[in-house]
C-alpha cells in the first residue's frame, strides 16, 4: 500500500511538522518578543489523543515524516508519551524532533527509547555570552550538555541550525564548522524570514547566504553533497568527513517548487505554507467527533490550501503569527 498526499500543484506532501507547544524557555530575538505572553491555553491545545488521530489520518494518506516542532517541543509534559503513540502509527517511518536543547540532559534518554531518531537544534553561537544575548537568557553549557546526551543516548544524525545574522555571528561560522566536523554533525546556516514583528525587525540583520556560501565553498573546500531526505537545505560536504553544511535561502533563492511539508499547531490549526496566514482549523471538527474519514477529507481541504510559492519578498507584512507557533 503506497498513497500519496498530493497539493493542487502536484507536490506529494509526506512531511508534517508539529508543533507541540507554542511556549518556549528562551525568547530568541527573532522568533518571540521579550515579555510575549499571548499563548495558547491549555484547554484549546490538541491533547496526545486528538494529535494521534490527526496524524494517523495524515499517514493513511500518505504522510511518511513527522517531526516535533514548537516553540520548544520539550516544554510539553509527558513528551516521550506522545512520541511513543506517534512512533506506532502505521505508516509513519521516523520521528524526528528540532530542540533548542536546554532540556535535553534529563529527557535524551526516554525521548530516544520512545523512537525519536533524528535531531535539529537550534544554535546561534558557540560563545557563551552571545548564546545569552540572542536567546534572552540561554545557558550555553547546559545546551551543550544536552545535545551531548542526546548523542549517548542514539539520536542521530544530529543538524545544527543556525539563523545567519549580519554583525551577530557571521564571525563564527568557521568555529560553527569546525564544531561540527569535530563531532560529525551536520550544520544549516538559514536565513532570518520575515515571520511576525520580530522576524521583519530581525531583517535588518538579514544576511544572503549564497555569497557566505561561496566563500566558505573555498576557504573550505566545500564539495556539493546530496543528502537523504534534504528538505530545503542545499548541502555540501567538508572532503574526507561525514558532515554537511546547508544552506537554507527561503529568500535569496526559494524552492517552493520542492515543498514536501505542511504544518500543525498545538491548537489543531493545519499552516500549510510558512510564509502565508491560510490556516485551517482541525480541532473544532475533531471535538464535534468527526469520523476518521472526515478527518482525512479536513486535511485535504487544509493541503488544498498551499499556495504555489511564498511572498516573503513581495509581502513582508504578510505573516504576523510569531515563528514560535508554527516551529520554523
Ligand atoms: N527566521 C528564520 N528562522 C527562524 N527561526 C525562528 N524564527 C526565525 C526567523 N524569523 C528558527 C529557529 C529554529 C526554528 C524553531 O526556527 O532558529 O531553528
Ligand atoms: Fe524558542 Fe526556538 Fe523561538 Fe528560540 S527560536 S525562542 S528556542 S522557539
Amino acid at each position: 500500500m503506497s498513497t500519496t498526499l498530493r497539493d493542487q500543484f502536484g507536490r506529494a506532501i509526506d512531511y508534517l511538522r508539529l508543533s507541540v507547544t507554542d511556549r518556549c524557555d528562551l525568547r530568541c530575538q527573532y522568533c518571540m518578543p521579550k515579555g510575549f505572553k499571548d499563548f495558547a491555553e491549555p484547554g484549546g491545545w490538541l491533547s496526545f489523543e486528538e494529535l494521534t488521530r490527526v496524524v494517523s489520518a495524515f499517514a493513511r494518506l500518505g504522510l511518511r515524516h513527522l517531526r516535533l516542532t514548537g516553540g520548544e517541543p520539550l516544554v510539553r509534559r509527558d513528551l516521550p508519551v506522545l512520541v511513543k503513540m506517534l512512533a506506532e502509527i502505521p505508516g509513519i517511518e521516523d520521528v524526528a524532533l528540532s530542540s533548542n536543547c536546554t532540556r535535553m540532559e534529563k529527557l535524551a534518554v526516554p525521548l530516544a527509547e520512545a523512537g525519536v531518531q533524528r535531531l535539529n537544534v537550534s544554535l546561534d553561537s558557540l560563545r557563551p555570552d552571545r548564546y545569552r544575548e540572542i536567546t534572552g537568557g540561554g545557558k550555553l553549557d547546559k545546551v551543550l550538555r544536552g545535545i551531548e546526551a542526546a548523542r549517548e543516548a542514539g539520536m542521530w544524525p544530529i543538524k545544527l541550525n543556525t539563523v545567519a545574522m549580519k554583525g551577530f555571528n557571521d564571525d563564527e561560522f568557521d568555529d560553527l564548522i569546525e564544531f561540527c566536523a569535530e563531532r560529525n554533525y551536520s550544520l544549516r546556516l538559514i536565513e532570518t524570514m520575515p515571520v511576525g514583528d520580530t522576524g521583519r525587525k530581525a531583517l535588518g540583520s538579514y544576511l544572503d547566504l549564497q555569497q557566505v556560501r561561496d566563500e566558505l565553498v573555498k576557504r573550505h573546500g566545500l564539495e556539493p553533497a546530496s543528502m537523504l531526505g534534504a528538505g530545503p537545505a542545499r548541502y555540501y560536504r567538508i572532503p574526507g568527513s561525514e558532515t554537511r553544511i546547508g544552506f537554507i535561502t527561503p529568500i535569496s533563492q526559494h524552492f517552493c517548487e520542492t515543498c514536501n511539508r505542511v504544518r500543525l499547531s498545538c491548537e489543531g490549526d493545519i499552516f500549510a505554507c510558512l510564509g502565508d496566514e491560510h490556516r485551517y482549523g482541525l480541532r473544532e471538527p475533531l471535538r464535534a467527533g468527526c469520523s476518521d474519514d472526515e478527518l482525512m477529507e479536513h486535511v485535504m481541504a487544509a493541503v488544498n490550501l498551499k499556495p504555489e510559492r511564498h511572498e516573503f519578498n513581495e509581502r513582508q507584512e504578510k505573516v504576523v503569527r510569531f515563528m514560535s507557533m508554527t516551529g520554523g
